[in-house]
């Protein structure tokens, strides 16, 4: 086999290879030191993203730094209640906080899609697309409805869910509209990323692995099948990751019902597990506990080989089974490449 001029797309379009390309969820973000002090000098995190030049900046780092195979657009999935006309902020230490919270009808009715709200990123995604190295492929991508609404029902990142959930059990009809137009504006969302130059899109269904089955398929499958069949009709070249996190034994269902081009597998499942029970030839993409990469070391190792192992047979993409830690070691990273690039 000789090297595909961009292994990673290649890799999405099903071509198995030599050595399995890599990028890490949350690649660029506060581990890094260059991001830690472009951050500090535009003053937060929001600020960041809606800054084109910065943000295209903070996607370039881990490029630069490591040669990761994806570039991933910096920005985030709470973008889009934003461009909703939710109000979004940033607790400092804690984390997003989104207000009015969507419980009540008359909340959702006011929520209208402003596409200016959404113009600084794809502003980012042009300036990425003409810096970017010609073997490196550009990720877009979007949270998945239910992740997103559990943020704009809870206004918070919330334990188990529960109030998504609560929600779901009591007023299905607008949970439904409530999913249904974070879909709509995830798909104008990703068709404008991809106009404006990203290569392959990712879902982050970070919140989907506590539904239970008949819910993971109303509100996980059924919207994904949706999003995924409106992108291939405009953009069908464009391979979509879809990325259940705590799927665990509904990910085959996922993987066969959605149409997604690849599935990413979070470290609560073991990749040998995964390989026999995923359709075969479907690329996979995982999947590295975080924590073993902080730890570096012979666990690091060896759970990078057993990964490797597991997925030699499939196409396969290197990634962590959830974003990056900030309190991760560089050297770590770096351990972790050079096993990879010397693997095979
Ligand atoms: O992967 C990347 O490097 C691209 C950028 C990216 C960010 N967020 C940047 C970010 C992506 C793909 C996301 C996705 C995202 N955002 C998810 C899904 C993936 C996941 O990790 O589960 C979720 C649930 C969010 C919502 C969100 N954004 C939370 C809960 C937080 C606070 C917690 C935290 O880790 O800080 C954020 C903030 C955020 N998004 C940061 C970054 C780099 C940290 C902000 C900072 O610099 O302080």
């Amino acid at each position: 086999m000789s090297p595909s001029p961009k292994p990673l797309l290649a890799t999405l379009r099903g071509e198995k290879q030599q050595i399995p390309p890599v990028w890490l969820m949350r690649q660029a973000g506060r581990y890094l030191p260059e991001y830690r002090a472009l951050r500090a000098e535009k003053g937060g995190f929001l600020e960041l993203v809606s800054d084109s030049e910065a943000a295209a900046e903070v996607t370039l780092q881990p490029i630069r730094r490591f040669g990761m195979d994806g570039a991933i657009l910096f920005s985030d999935i709470l973008i889009v209640p934003m461009a909703l006309g939710q109000d979004l902020w940033f607790e400092t230490g804690e984390g997003p906080r989104l207000a009015p919270v969507v419980q009540a009808r008359a909340v959702l009715e006011a929520l209208q899609l402003a596409p200016e709200a959404l113009a600084p990123v794809y502003e980012t995604v042009r300036q990425v697309a003409a810096a970017l190295p010609a073997q490196t492929t550009f990720l877009g991508f979007a949270g998945s409805p239910w992740t997103v609404a559990t943020y704009m029902i809870a206004g918070q990142g919330s334990r188990e869910q529960s109030e998504a959930r609560r929600l779901a059990y009591r007023d299905p009809a607008l949970m439904q509209d409530l999913v249904d137009r974070i879909a709509d504006c995830t798909i104008t969302y990703l068709l404008g990323q991809i106009e404006a130059g990203v290569e392959a899109v990712q879902l982050f269904d970070s919140w989907s692995g506590s539904l239970s089955p008949a819910q993971f398929e109303q509100w996980v499958i059924a919207p994904t099948v949706r999003i995924v069949a409106a992108l291939k009709d405009k953009a069908p070249q464009v391979p979509v990751i879809g990325f259940p996190k705590g799927a665990g034994g509904k990910l085959p269902a996922y993987a066969r019902e959605t149409g997604i081009d690849a599935v990413g597998v979070d470290e609560t499942v073991d990749p040998a597990w995964a390989h026999a029970s995923l359709p075969a030839d479907l690329p996979v993409q995982g999947n590295l506990d975080p924590l073993a990469l902080i730890a570096g070391g012979t666990v690091l190792d060896q759970t990078v080989d057993r990964i490797l192992a597991a997925f030699v047979d499939r196409p396969h993409i290197f990634n962590l089974g959830h974003g990056i830690q900030q309190d991760t070691p560089i050297e770590h990273v770096e351990r972790l490449l050079a096993r990879l690039r010397g693997s095979r």
